[in-house]
């Protein structure tokens, strides 16, 4: 492994994790920052953050100007959460279940379809490239944003089968909703994102591939911690 001493840089090791939504890439992400004692970077939230203080000042979603406008702004009052401070703040709020509704997911990803949004995304992202080192979540960070990170996982897993996920998460949380509109949902987003021009939903050429549509979470998790083993 190739850590190097508090600094910011290159030589600092990254492990990608990407894949759609509902594919468990976040909590795995969590577990294995936790595990190595390394930084995360939840791409998604910097795109829900954009979209979602768009839809308060009603900057339109396809303005490409106004929203990498607001992004400087943004970019000097947001925090994502640490383990000293784990909420997501902006200008002083706690946004975090903002930032995950319906409505926000859908709104990140028009905008992210956008490449001048990408591209003001870009050095945020990579400036979380901390030591002793950072596990980077999101869609593009293996083939776009740390082309030569350590390791790059790809988490996938049926739509069905994501949706699903969602359907229980909310239920939980009290909230009905229809499976059927739930699949139609993810189905939308997943051709959104895969099909967009600037850096589609997609593997690296080099990334570990992991469909865990049939298997819990901790079968999954050990199949990351064994390839994570192989690579550092
Ligand atoms: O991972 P998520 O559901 O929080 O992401 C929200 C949206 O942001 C998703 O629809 C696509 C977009 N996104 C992206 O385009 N690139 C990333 N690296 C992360 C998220």
């Amino acid at each position: 492994m190739c850590a190097s001493r508090n600094r910011t840089g290159v030589d600092v090791p990254v492990i990608t994790v990407d894949g759609p939504s509902g594919s468990g890439k976040g909590t795995i992400s969590q577990c294995l920052a936790e595990k190595l004692g390394w930084h995360h970077l939840d791409s998604g939230a910097l795109y829900r953050l954009l979209a979602y203080a768009a839809l308060q000042q009603a900057v339109p979603l396809d303005d490409e100007e106004a929203l990498v406008q607001l992004a400087g702004q943004l970019s000097k009052s947001y925090q994502l959460p640490t383990s000293e401070q784990p909420a997501i703040m902006l200008d002083g709020k706690d946004v975090g279940l903002d930032l995950r509704t319906e409505t926000c997911a859908a709104a990140a990803s028009r905008t992210a379809a956008l490449p001048a949004v990408r591209q003001a995304l870009l050095a945020w992202q990579r400036h979380y490239r901390q030591s002793p080192g950072l596990i980077a979540d999101g869609r593009d960070m293996g083939t776009t944003v740390f082309p030569d990170a350590t390791l790059k996982l790809y988490l996938t897993a049926r739509a069905e089968v994501r949706a699903e996920r969602r359907y229980n998460q909310l239920k939980h949380k009290g909230i009905n909703v229809d499976l059927g509109v739930l699949v139609k949902e993810v189905e939308a987003r997943d051709l959104r994102d895969s099909s967009r021009k600037a850096s589609p939903l997609m593997p690296a050429d080099d990334a570990v591939i992991l469909d865990n549509s049939d298997q819990d979470e901790a079968l999954t998790l050990q199949q990351v911690l064994q390839a994570v083993h192989e690579a550092l």
